[in-house]
């Protein structure tokens, strides 16, 4: 027993020291340039799970501000004389509070706002507060003060940030003053009290920072898009994800719903509040203040394609077995015309109606859409017969607008099959497919698309993340793997045209569903292992692939290869040739990388490289803790034309030399 202990001990030695001593060599060809990698093969995923819009990227600080939730006051506290009325300004949100004396100089009427997990705010920033109110009896002007409050201070004064507001008019009209805090608080409460005595009628009370991204006051929260600007995307898929179809069709995301007005625009049920009873958030609605609008303008900032998704006419299947969910084929017209309404919005001249409706919005200028997803993760024989409606109206209308069908919710197996020769047969331009997998599948699929078809649908890796067995949450390991799959990606960019992780963003205390890409609290976010090998790729992506092999073959991590998975591009803006090497073994290694086929005068003239590596491959960055795991640059010595490197064990590295083919 003993004996064969300390023989396995020894052999499993023999083989780690031989691992270590054996270099591969990689060859890279660097004459060969191939396909051209789209400017749009790595991008974003956004949907709204884990609180990633209202009470994350969409920057109101007010909960159920229109007072549109079925507790009507659900989020808020009332105290004194608050009644509630029906018969507002916005005939979409007809809910408002009346606030009426307490009927003594020492009683009080008003009403708390919880927030989003509190109220987030800091010291020396500035907070507009807004609110359309009206004195509905007239006469002497009605008074509120607004305060900023830290119930649990210990001071004397709960309030940290005090304003006074008088409405003066029996019409309705919007009133706004700015709350300069005096400390910084994550979870503060916003305050409202009546202080005269004349009747006061409130809707739509909202509380941005006046710091939003570009400043808008229907804005987006700046540290968050400032991490999707750094990225790079490629391209940005919106809104989601399963919101697309909703636990109903009533409960689907309705584009239509999300523009025009912000006050104007319907609640809508977020089906993130109870698809998991086991993580169940009861306050979890769409104020789709962050609209279609807002996704359009955010892409063009960040430099991204917009890529909408838009219901097929079926609601989640997983949620509705029933026929009877779904819209029948025949009566699809209403949804079709949805999807012209919205190209036409997008990309209409300012007399179309929905043209028109942009430009009134604030952008004139169209806004360039190339690409619709028709349906989310849809399958069996209805969602080819609800998508032909949908592929030959918008052909007929729009033949230069690219059309995404999906592959269903499986990276493989029954309907998978089915559906992408289907998705042929309609001739989708690009087909969605989703893998939310675990480690083995990970290391087993660099190869994925090797053998793909060339001639039909490219591909759209639409929702990937490395889900851990036994650690679904964020952690190094995971991100490697994602690391070492998209090399796969990156040698097949002639297929595969675009590829998501998802899902983008979390709040720490509302998520749903995680490892996610970007983490966020109230006041702080955090970007992930994850999140920093999107940014390798997107930042380090080249313009064509360059063959590279280890003894003949791609790398992909097959028996035999040590571990490792590999890619190589080159950048014709930069004159560089990239080489991004995932070592996924316990060992570290060494590599020749070799580069034919340059001529003499195009010596490789210096480099540098970008790691990604951790002590503990079950850690990853934290709120508390951001920069835990981060690339890390060095400068590279190149001999002729081979690199002789080390690349350590669990390691992803990208190499990027520079040289003139
Ligand atoms: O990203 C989370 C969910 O995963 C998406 O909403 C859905 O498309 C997939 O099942």
């Amino acid at each position: 027993m003993m004996k064969s202990k300390v023989l396995a001990i020894a052999a499993a030695l023999a083989m780690a020291v031989a691992l270590q001593a054996q270099t591969n060599e990689l060859i890279v060809q660097a004459k060969k340039l191939g396909a051209e990698i789209q400017p749009t093969m790595y991008g974003l995923f956004f949907e709204d799970i884990n609180y990633a819009a209202d009470g994350g990227l969409y920057a109101e600080l007010v909960k159920n501000r229109s007072f549109e939730f079925p507790q009507r006051l659900m989020g808020w506290k009332s105290f004194g004389k608050v009644s509630l009325r029906d018969d507002g300004p916005f005939e979409r949100n007809p809910h408002y509070v009346r606030l009426a004396y307490a009927g003594h100089p020492h009683k009080q009427t008003g009403l708390d706002n919880e927030g989003f997990f509190g109220i987030g705010v800091k010291q020396g920033e500035e907070y507009r507060f807004s609110v359309w109110a009206r004195i509905p009896d007239g006469g002497e002007a009605g008074r509120i003060r607004i305060e900023l409050v830290d119930s649990k201070s210990m001071g004397e004064q709960h309030a940290f940030a005090t304003e006074n507001l008088a409405i003066d008019s029996k019409e309705w009209k919007k009133y706004q003053v700015t709350l300069n805090p005096t400390a910084t608080n994550p979870r503060a409460v916003l305050r409202i009290f009546l202080t005269g005595q004349a009747t006061v009628d409130l809707e739509h009370v909202s509380l941005f920072p006046a710091d939003t991204w570009k400043g808008r006051e229907n804005g987006l929260r700046k540290d968050l898009v400032q991490a999707l600007a750094d990225l790079k995307p490629g391209v940005f898929r919106f809104p989601g994800g399963c919101i697309v179809e909703g636990t109903d069709l009533d409960t689907r995301y309705d584009w239509k719903k999300s523009v025009g007005p912000v006050e104007n625009r319907p609640l809508n049920e977020n089906r993130w509040q109870y698809t998991f009873p086991h993580r169940f958030y009861p306050d979890y609605y769409q104020s789709y203040g962050l609209g279609f609008y807002e996704f359009f303008q955010l892409s063009e900032e960040i430099g991204a394609e917009p890529l909408p998704v838009l219901s097929c006419g079926l609601a989640c299947q997983f949620q509705n077995p029933d026929k009877e969910a779904h819209v029948p084929v025949c009566e699809l017209q209403s949804y079709i015309q949805d999807a012209l309404d919205l190209i036409e919005f997008a990309n209409g001249d300012v007399t179309t109606e929905w043209g028109k409706l942009r430009a009134d919005m604030g952008h004139p200028a169209p806004f360039d859409l190339k690409f619709i997803g028709i349906g989310n993760e849809q399958w069996g024989k209805e969602y080819p017969e609800h998508l032909e409606p949908f592929v030959n109206a918008i052909r007929k209308a729009y033949p230069d607008i690219r059309i995404v069908g999906s592959s269903g919710p499986d990276s493989e197996g029954k309907q998978f099959d089915y559906l992408w020769p289907e998705m042929k047969r309609l001739k989708a331009d690009l087909v969605d497919e989703h893998f939310y997998r675990p480690e083995t599948w990970f290391l087993s699929q660099g190869a994925r698309y090797d053998n793909y078809d060339r001639k039909g649908p490219k591909v759209f890796a639409g929702e990937y993340a490395c889900h851990g067995k036994g650690k679904k949450w964020n952690h190094f390991h995971a991100a490697l793997l994602e690391a070492a799959f998209m090399t796969g990606l990156e040698r097949n960019a002639d297929v595969v045209h675009m590829a998501t992780y998802a899902p983008l963003f979390a709040h720490v205390e509302g998520w749903q569903w995680r490892p996610d890409m970007i983490w966020f609290d109230n006041l702080n976010s955090v970007r992930t292992v994850s999140y920093y090998v999107q940014q390798l790729y997107t930042r380090y992506k080249g313009t064509n692939i360059l063959p590279l092999t280890m003894d003949k073959k791609p790398l992909t991590g097959a028996e035999g290869q040590n571990g490792l998975f590999a890619s190589a591009v080159y950048d014709k803006n930069t004159s560089e040739i990239i080489v991004k090497v995932a070592n996924t073994s316990d060992e570290s290694q060494s590599l020749n990388i070799t580069f034919d086929g340059l001529k003499k005068k195009s010596e490789i003239t210096g480099g540098r490289c970008i790691k990604l590596s951790s002590t503990d491959p079950n850690k990853d960055n934290t709120i508390e803790h951001p920069a835990t795991i981060v690339p890390q640059e060095s400068v590279l010595m190149v001999q002729g034309r081979t690199l002789n490197t080390e690349i350590g064990a669990n390691t992803f590295t990208v190499y990027i030399l520079k040289c003139g083919l």
